[in-house]
C-alpha cells in the first residue's frame, strides 16, 4: 500500500526512523520489499532524477506498482529524492508519487524559499507532501560536488524561518554527513547539537538525514579483495540512528551501501564462478544479499517490527 512519507512520521516521530532507500532496477526493488516484509518494517521507496532516466521512469514506475501486488502486506512511500522545480512538478502530475523532494538548497536562501514554495503549493493541491533541504551536505550527488570544507551545516533559527515561509512537511538538514562512500575524512561525526537546537525551534517537525550509509567495512575490505579500489571509504555509525531519531530525524537516506552490495556480490561471484555468464544467478544472490542488508538495516533504525502498528494507525 502506498501511503504518504507524512502517515509515516506520525508513526514514528521521536521513537525511531524510516528507511528511505534508493532504487534503481529490478533486483533492487525485489530485495528492498522482502528485507522490509522480512523485518516487517514500513519504508520509503527513493527515486532520484538518475533513476527515472536509467531505464524509463515509466519501467520504474511499472515495476513498484507489481511489487506493490506481489508484496500486499507492504507499507511504503514512493518518494522523488533531490527533484529540481521540473522534475518535481512531472511527480506531483504523474499520479504515482505520494512524496517529493525539492532540493534547491544550492540557491540563494530567498531562492530557496521561492521555489520551495512553488513545489509546496502545487504538491499540496494534489495531496502529496513535501521535503525540501537547507544547507549543504558534503560529496556527489548527480551534477552538484561539494567538497568538505565547503559544505555547510543548516542554521536552526534559518531553519524555523524556512519551514514557516514554505509549508513544507519536512526538512533535510546538513549535521555532518555526505552523500557518497567517502565521509568524515578526518575525526569528525554527527553534529548532535545542531540536531537540538533545530528541534528546539522546530519541535514535532520531521528531519531528514541524508548521506546516511554506513559503508560497512566488511563490505569495503570484501569489494577491495576482489579486485575493487575502495581504501578509506568511511560512513555513518549505524548506532547513533536511534539517538538521531529521539531528536526529531524521521527519514533516514541510505543508497550507497546497496550500490556496495551489488557491486560485493558481482564481483565475488564473477571471480568465483569465471565460467558463469547468466545474469540470473548473481542476481538472486544479489536480492537475497539486499534483502538481508535491509532487514538488519531496519533494526538499526527502529522501524523493524513497526509495520502491524503502522497498519493499525492507518486503518483508524
Ligand atoms: O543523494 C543522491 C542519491 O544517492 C541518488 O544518487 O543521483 O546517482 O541516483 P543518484
Ligand atoms: P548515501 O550516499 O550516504 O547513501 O546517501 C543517500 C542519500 O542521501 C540519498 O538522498
Ligand atoms: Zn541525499
Amino acid at each position: 500500500m502506498i501511503v504518504t512519507t507524512k502517515d509515516l512520521f506520525k508513526a514514528a516521530y521521536g521513537k525511531y526512523a524510516i528507511g528511505a532507500y534508493n532504487i534503481n532496477n529490478l533486483e533492487q526493488c525485489m530485495g528492498l520489499f522482502r528485507g522490509n516484509i522480512a523485518s516487517k518494517a514500513p519504508f520509503i521507496i527513493q527515486i532520484s532524477k538518475g533513476a527515472r532516466g536509467y531505464t524509463n521512469k515509466l519501467m520504474l514506475e511499472g515495476i513498484i506498482r507489481a511489487a506493490d501486488q506481489v508484496f500486499p502486506e507492504a507499507i511504503f512511500a514512493v518518494h522523488l529524492d533531490h527533484g529540481d522545480e521540473e522534475t518535481c512538478m512531472d511527480c506531483i502530475n504523474s499520479g504515482f508519487y505520494s512524496s517529493v523532494m525539492i532540493d534547491a538548497s544550492s540557491k540563494p536562501y530567498e531562492e530557496n524559499i521561492a521555489i520551495t514554495k512553488r513545489v509546496v503549493d502545487a504538491a499540496h493541491a494534489k495531496g502529496l507532501v513535501v521535503e525540501a533541504e537547507l544547507g549543504q551536505l558534503g560529496g556527489v550527488e548527480e551534477h552538484v560536488k561539494v567538497s568538505e570544507s565547503e559544505a555547510k551545516l543548516t542554521d536552526p533559527d534559518q531553519a524555523k524561518d524556512f519551514v514557516t515561509r514554505t509549508g513544507v512537511d519536512s526538512l533535510a538538514c546538513a549535521i555532518g554527513t555526505s552523500h557518497g562512500a567517502f565521509k568524515f575524512s578526518g575525526t569528525q561525526g554527527l553534529h548532535f547539537d545542531v540536531l537540538a537546537e533545530i528541534q528546539k525551534r522546530l519541535p514535532g517537525f520531521p528531519l531528514v538525514m541524508h548521506g546516511s550509509s554506513s559503508v560497512p567495512q566488511d563490505e569495503v575490505r570484501r569489494i577491495n579483495i576482489a579486485g575493487g579500489k575502495l581504501a578509506g571509504a568511511k560512513g555513518v555509525n549505524a548506532d547513533e540512528f536511534l539517538r538521531a531519531a529521539q531528536l526529531g530525524v524521521t527519514k533516514i537516506n541510505i543508497d550507497t551501501d546497496g550500490r556496495l552490495v551489488w557491486c560485493r556480490v558481482h564481483r565475488e561471484h564473477f571471480i568465483l564462478h569465471p565460467e558463469d555468464f547468466d545474469l540470473r544467478p548473481a542476481g538472486k544472490e544479489f536480492m537475497a544479499a539486499y534483502a538481508e542488508f535491509i532487514a538488519a538495516k531496519n533494526v538499526k533504525l527502529g522501524s523493524a517490527g513497526k509495520l502491524d502498528e503502522v497498519r493499525a494507525m492507518l486503518a483508524k
